[in-house]
Parts: structure tokens; sequence; C-alpha cells
């Protein structure tokens, strides 16, 4: 593994095991052979439609969820492999949507950033200067510290959730719609207190939105999921101005253009739903909204197509597609 790249998963899958409504047993595959690399420093995008499998690669690469195939490395470290359990959880750092729900509404702020230093060996004066540092960092006012949950505005709960996530200063920061819970106002605040703190620290950031616009604001890579697979990745900006997948295009279509010229590009309004992951198209999974499919969609899955410059894209006619 190069030692440029901190995180690393091949072929991962997370099949869920359900029941069927006629009886028997079946599989939702919720991740389904993604193959995904995070450079060290780097922010990777990871963007799609509610279910595609982004939480589910997110409790993975976290410890919190067994693949049902492959594993993941940071650092060359199998996260799966217990011994490593110990220094993989120093290493990787994890913000969720709701903040609250995060936080434990008994104990005050400090009791709530203190509790997992003194679990990983630091006396009460390392945590007391660790804690005050983190906090000056993350903009929350020493008056907060002793504050409960309940007590403060979304915004400074998402901070202390950063700062309990940045506290053992991880490699690793996995942010899983970090923002969407917020007023708009504090949306953007907190995004750029993000790319502050990714600056000073030196950390990968795993960022997962269902907002193109943000996606676009935080990212180096972006990787596009639908159905468990990836669709197209890439560099942001290769992606952005140039995807060759139908899927993307779609996405894609619903933000504003970043240069008033590309007001007039041509639009693709994605239509229907995703298919249920238990009985997932044999061919192209997109191919039941595909405005493009041909007969081999249906049965063929395609392959990932290199489109050069580390962009790729799994459709059969990525690149031949006029959009
Ligand atoms: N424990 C589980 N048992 C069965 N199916 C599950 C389980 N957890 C997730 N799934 C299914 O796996 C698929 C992917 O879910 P996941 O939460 O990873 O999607 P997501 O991309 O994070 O969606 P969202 O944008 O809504 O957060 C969905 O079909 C979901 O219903
Ligand atoms: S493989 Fe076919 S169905 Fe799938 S995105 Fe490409 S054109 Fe559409
Ligand atoms: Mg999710």
């Amino acid at each position: 593994m190069s030692d440029e790249i901190l995180v690393k998963t091949e072929h991962l899958k997370k099949y869920f095991p359900v029941r069927k409504s006629g009886g028997g047993k079946a599989f939702v595959k919720a991740v389904d052979d993604v193959t995904l690399e995070i450079g060290r420093g780097e922010t990777v995008g990871l963007v799609g439609e509610s279910g595609s499998g982004k939480t589910t690669i997110a409790k993975m690469i976290l410890g919190l969820l067994p693949p049902t195939e492959n594993t993941i490395y940071i650092d060359g470290k199998n996260v799966w492999d217990r011994k490593n359990t110990k220094e993989i959880r120093k290493k990787v750092g994890a913000v969720f949507q709701d903040p609250a729900s995060s936080l434990n509404p008994r104990s005050t702020v400090y009791r709530s950033l203190e509790r997992p230093l003194l679990i990983n060996g630091c006396s009460k004066g390392e945590a007391e200067t660790l804690i005050r540092e983190t906090a000056a960092k993350v903009n929350l006012g020493k008056e907060l510290l002793e504050r409960f949950p309940y007590e403060l505005s979304g915004g400074q709960q998402q901070r202390v959730s950063i700062a309990r996530a940045i506290m053992l200063r991880p490699r690793l920061l996995v942010l899983d719609e970090p923002t969407s819970a917020l007023d708009v106002s504090v949306q953007a605040q907190t995004l750029n207190e993000l790319l502050n703190l990714q600056q000073e620290y030196g950390m990968s950031y795993l960022f997962i939105t269902h907002n193109l616009s943000v996606v676009r604001y935080m990212s180096d890579r972006i990787c596009v999921m639908y159905g468990g697979k990836v669709m197209e990745s890439g560099k942001m900006a290769d992606v952005y101005e140039n995807c060759v997948h139908p899927y993307t295009f779609g996405l894609m279509s619903s933000v504003p253009p970043l240069h008033p010229r590309q007001r007039d590009r041509k639009k693709y309004l994605l239509t229907g739903d995703m298919p249920s992951l238990i009985d997932a198209p044999e061919g192209c999974r997109f191919c039941t909204r595909c405005k493009f499919r041909q007969p081999v969609c249906e049965s063929q899955e395609p392959a990932m197509k290199d489109m050069g410059d580390g962009h790729f894209a799994a459709c059969h006619f990525a690149g031949e597609i006029e959009f």
C-alpha cells in the first residue's frame, strides 16, 4: 500500500440477512463490491440517494459493523483484526448527523469529552489540557463545558461532537451528514471550521452528504454511489464538469452550475425510485431508471471503466453518451 494512501478497501461487501415476505431468507445487498481509497490529508465526498449504502460503508470503516466480505485497511492495518482495534480507534473519529443522539444527556460537555481520554490512558491533568485546547480549536466557549447537551444549540452540540471526534488527533474523520441537521447560517460556518481543522491537523475526511453543493465545496475527490455500488469516482472538478455516468449527470443536474456560462447546459431529471436491494437488477443497478439504457444493460453488469487520471465509471457506455 502506498504511503500516500491512508484508507483502502477493495471489493467490500455488506449483505444484511432479512426474512422474505413469503418466508425464507434473503439479503439486502447494501454495499456490494466497493473499492475505495482515501489519501492522507484528502477529502473524499461520498454521495448518493438515501439507501445507497453510504452509512453502511462508514460504519464498516469505523469498525462498528463487520463486513460480509473483505476488509478495510487504515495505515496498512486491518480494521477488522482484533489486535489492531485499540490502535485503529485512536486513528479514526466520527461525526454524525444528529449531535444530540451521540451525546450523553446526563453528562456535562466536559465529562463527555473527558471519558474517552481517560479510557485511552490519559491522566486527569492531561485530559484537561487536551479538552481546553480542543474546545478552543472548535470555538466552543469555556463556559459551555459545564453545561448539559440540552442547554446547547444544535450548532454548539455539533461542535462538541467534533471536539470529541478530534480529541485523540485521529488521522481520519468520518463525517456522516455532519451539517444536515443545522440551520443554514450555522452550516457554512461549521464547514469552514472543518476545513480549518483539516489544514491544522492534516486529517483525511470521508465526507458523506446528500448535498452536492456541500460536497463540491469540501471534497478533493468524489465517489458517487447508487444501490450499494460505486457508479463514478474521480477528482471533484473532473466529475463535476465532465461526468460520464448517467446517474451522476442526473444528480449534478439538480445543483446550480459553478460558472454562469454553464447555465444553459442540459439537464436530466431523475425520476422513479431506487429498486429494492433485495432483488437488485441483474445488470446495471441503475437500469430501471436510466433513459440511456440498452438491452445489454439489463443482462450484464457494467465493469468499472478507466477514463484516465483517476476517473472511473461503471457504465457500458461511459464516454460515449452525449449529455
Ligand atoms: N441493519 C440493517 N438490516 C437490514 N437492512 C439494512 C440495515 N442497515 C441498513 N440497511 C439497508 O441497507 C441499505 C443502505 O443503507 P444506508 O443506511 O447505508 O444508506 P445511506 O446511503 O446511508 O442512506 P441515507 O442517505 O438515507 O442515510 C438500505 O437499503 C437500508 O435499508
Ligand atoms: S450501463 Fe446502461 S443502464 Fe447503466 S448507466 Fe450505463 S447506459 Fe444506463
Ligand atoms: Mg446514511
